[in-house]
Formats: structure tokens, sequence, C-alpha cells
């Protein structure tokens, strides 16, 4: 064990506890350098994951974000549900960038796969409720609806002649959700994707398994956010898998004894992108202040994110799903402007005293602001969980790092 892993412990988390984009990614990468494995564990390419390195951007929607660090082993494990193209582009970026691979990715069979139709029908769905949830359209939920029915097509079968299957879909789709069912396409995505990870597809369990004894470490990196959970998040308004701690043990088979650490993620303000609930959403010059510099955008979607203001009783309602054992809050800069922050407690919203300082790329605590400490402290102390981790900038050594 070296650096941080030695009080994060050999396997570490990093779950989202808002509505997703907190900045997951970027606290992946940067404990990447310490971990032997990264995995993600559910959800499929809605995530999207934002890190910088260098100035230069990267935007992984299937690939974990540690994959930026050579010889790291990539896991993608069972609880995914997987759009073939997207990932084959995904990789043949990062082959572009002279990174490879194919060589140290391993794909769970029991993975699924998210076909094209899957993406079509996510969109007639939408166009159907009489409230859309704003998905990202990107099939999760019908995908994960063939999982739940038991008619989805694993990643073990992607050797297979899928040809008759394909072809069984057409007419009940068309039928349920006037959606063509395009067998040639599929099954092209289908032959190419064999060909290029079919050697990467593997029992991930038993990978995992392994590597645990045999002293291996393991970074799981957590997609979308809690509030955003099937089961415990702002339903209707959720995704469709299990975004919490446990549900990301549950899509890669491991057992939850084994967690030695796991990272709540929150901004130091809140956004939301998609429809639903959002009790502490900013009026006025706030919102398009907070998204004009917290760059507020969707990384799968390009959507306007919604912006509020941080609400604590969440983030404790999120602790209790989860058990964190730190907090990273990110993007403490962009809230640098603000004379004042509110921020919900117990209920309430309560106006905290902005820094109007600069506080972008600072990397000790002691150098930001008073104000900035204090809003700091008070989020430790409303939780009870300590903050190991702030965010001060989108760069990789722009973290304030207090474990
Ligand atoms: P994720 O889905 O949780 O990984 O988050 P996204 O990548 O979708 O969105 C987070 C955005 O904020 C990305 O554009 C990051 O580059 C950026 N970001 C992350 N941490 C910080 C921070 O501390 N300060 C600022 N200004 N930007 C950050
Ligand atoms: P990361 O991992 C933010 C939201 C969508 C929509 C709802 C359902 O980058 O934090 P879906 O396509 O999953 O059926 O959409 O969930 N959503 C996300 N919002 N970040 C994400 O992922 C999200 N993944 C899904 O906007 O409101
Ligand atoms: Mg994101």
């Amino acid at each position: 064990m070296s650096g941080i892993q030695s009080s994060l412990g050999p396997v570490t988390s990093v779950i989202g506890a808002q509505w997703g984009d907190e900045g997951k990614g970027k606290i992946v990468d940067i404990l990447a350098s310490e971990y032997d494995v990264i995995a993600r564990a559910c959800g499929g390419a809605n995530a999207g994951h934002t890190i910088v390195v260098e100035g230069e951007k990267h935007v992984f929607h299937l690939m974990p974000s540690g994959c930026l660090h050579e010889g790291k082993q990539i896991v993608l494990g069972s609880g995914l549900v997987i759009h073939l193209p997207t990932l084959m582009k995904e990789i043949e970026t990062l082959e572009g960038h002279g990174i490879s691979i194919l060589d140290r990715l391993h794909i769970s069979n029991a993975a699924h796969i998210v076909f094209d139709y899957h993406k079509e029908v996510d969109g007639a769905l939408e166009e159907s409720r009489p409230q859309p949830i704003g998905t990202t359209k990107r099939g999760i939920g019908p995908a994960y609806m063939d999982k739940a029915a038991r008619t989805g097509v694993r990643m073990e079968r992607l050797g297979k002649d899928l040809s008759k299957e394909m072809q069984s879909r057409v007419s009940s789709i068309k039928k349920i959700y006037g959606v063509d069912v395009d067998v040639e396409t599929e099954l092209k995505n289908i032959a190419e994707a064999q060909e290029k990870i079919g050697h990467c597809i593997i029992d991930t369990v038993a990978y995992l398994s392994e590597a645990r004894t045999t002293g291996k470490s393991i970074l799981i990196e957590g997609a979308q956010a809690v509030l955003l959970d099937i089961d415990h998040g702002t339903y209707p308004f959720v995704t469709s898998s299990s975004t919490t701690l446990a549900g990301a043990l549950q899509g890669l088979g491991l057992p939850p004894m084994c967690v030695t650490s796991c990272i709540g993620v929150a901004k130091a303000y809140c956004t939301r992108v998609g429809e639903g609930v959002f009790d502490t959403e900013a009026e006025g010059g706030a919102q398009e202040r907070l998204r004009e510099r917290g760059g507020e955008y969707g990384s799968t979607t390009g959507r306007p994110r919604r912006t509020g203001w941080l609400n604590i009783d969440q983030l404790n309602i999120a602790n209790a799903t989860n058990g964190f054992t730190h907090w990273n809050v990110t993007k403490l800069d962009v809230l640098d402007e603000e004379e004042v922050i509110p921020v919900m407690i117990n209920g309430k919203l309560e106006e905290l005293a902005g820094w109007k300082s600069n506080t972008a790329g600072i990397t000790s605590f002691d150098k930001l602001p008073e104000s900035a400490q204090a809003y700091i402290k008070r989020i430790e102390a409303e939780t009870g969980v300590s903050v190991g981790f702030i965010g001060t900038g989108p760069g990789r050594e722009e973290m304030i790092t207090r474990t």
C-alpha cells in the first residue's frame, strides 16, 4: 500500500451522492494511479465522466475513468448494459491517443447488450409518457426492461449466431413501440464487437475474486448517483439501475464485507439534468451564473443542467444508504463569486457566508479562505462524515487531499 490507499484500504468505491455529474470521474482518475483494478459496475452509456489531464479533456461513457493510467486492469462488470458501437468508439479514441486497452480490458460475460433498437424504444417511451423523465435516450431503461423480463442478450452470446433471435424481435418491437429493428445493422455491430473485444469477455466475478485473494487493490467507479437510484432515488425520475454502493457490489459480484472505504462525491452546490423534483433549484440570475461558472452542460447529451444549492439533508439520505467514509466535495471554486451561499439544512434554506475570492487550483486546506473552510466544516458537522477531498478545478492536480 502507498499514499492515499494506505488510509482508504484496498477496496475503495466512489459513489455519486446527488443527481449525477458530481465529478466522480475526476477522483477516480486521481485514485486510479494507486489501484490495480478499476471497475465500472452498473448503468451504461448514460454516464458521462469527464477528466482533464494536462489541459486535455476526456469523456468516458462506458470505460472506467482510470483507464488513462497505462497498465491498470479495467473491468466492466455484470451489472452494466453495454452499447457495443459506443464501446468500440471509446476504445478507438483511446487507442488514437496511444493508450492500449485490449490487453487489459475484462468484460463480464453476464453484462447485457444495449441494441440500437433499445435507444429507439427509449425515445418512443419518453414520447408516450404524460410527463417525460428526460432520459439520456441511450436505451438504458429498455435494456434493463429486457434484463428483468429475462429476454435480454448477455455478452457471453456475442460469438453466437443471433440472427434468428434478432429477427424474432422485429414484429413485437414494431407492434408494441412502433419502432423498426434494423436487424442487419444490429448483427453487423455484434460481429464487429466480437472480432475486437471477443477475447475480453470473461467471468469477471472469478477475476475479481482472484484479484482480491492475490492482494490486488480494486477501485470501484460508481455511475449516476444515489438520487437517481431505482429504489432510493426520486422515482420515477430516476435511472433503471441500482446506483448505491450496494448496487455497485451487486453489479460486480463483490462481497459487501470486502469494501474498505466509500467516497461520496457531492458538488459544493447541486445540479440535475432531466426532469423531477429539485428543492434547492436556484432562481433568477443564480441559475445561469452557476451553470456558466461550473460549465454545467451534460457530458452525454449536452443538455444544460439545472443548477441550485447544496442540500445537506439529501447528503444525509445518501449517507444513510451508503455509509460514506469520506466526502469528496467538488467544484468549490464555482462558488468563488457568491456573496452568500444558500444551503438546505433540516428543511430550511440557510445562507452561509461566501468568500468572494479565488480558490481555483488551491491544493491545501489551510490556503482556503476562512469562509470556504467554514463551509466545508459545516458539511462535516451536519453529516458526521469527513471531507477527505475538495475539488478546486477540473484538472487532475486541482484537488485538496485531507485523508
Ligand atoms: P461525473 O459524471 O460525476 O464524472 O461528472 P461529469 O464529468 O459529468 O461532470 C463534472 C464536470 O465538472 C466535468 O466537466 C469535470 O471536468 C468538472 N469538474 C470536476 N471537478 C471539478 C472541480 O473541482 N472544479 C471545477 N471547476 N470543475 C470540476
Ligand atoms: P453520470 O454517471 C446525470 C439521468 C437522466 C434522466 C434520468 C434517467 O455521468 O453521473 P436514463 O438515460 O438513465 O434512463 O435517464 O437519469 N441520468 C444522469 N444524470 N448524470 C448521469 O450519469 C446520469 N445518468 C442518467 O438525465 O434524468
Ligand atoms: Mg456525468
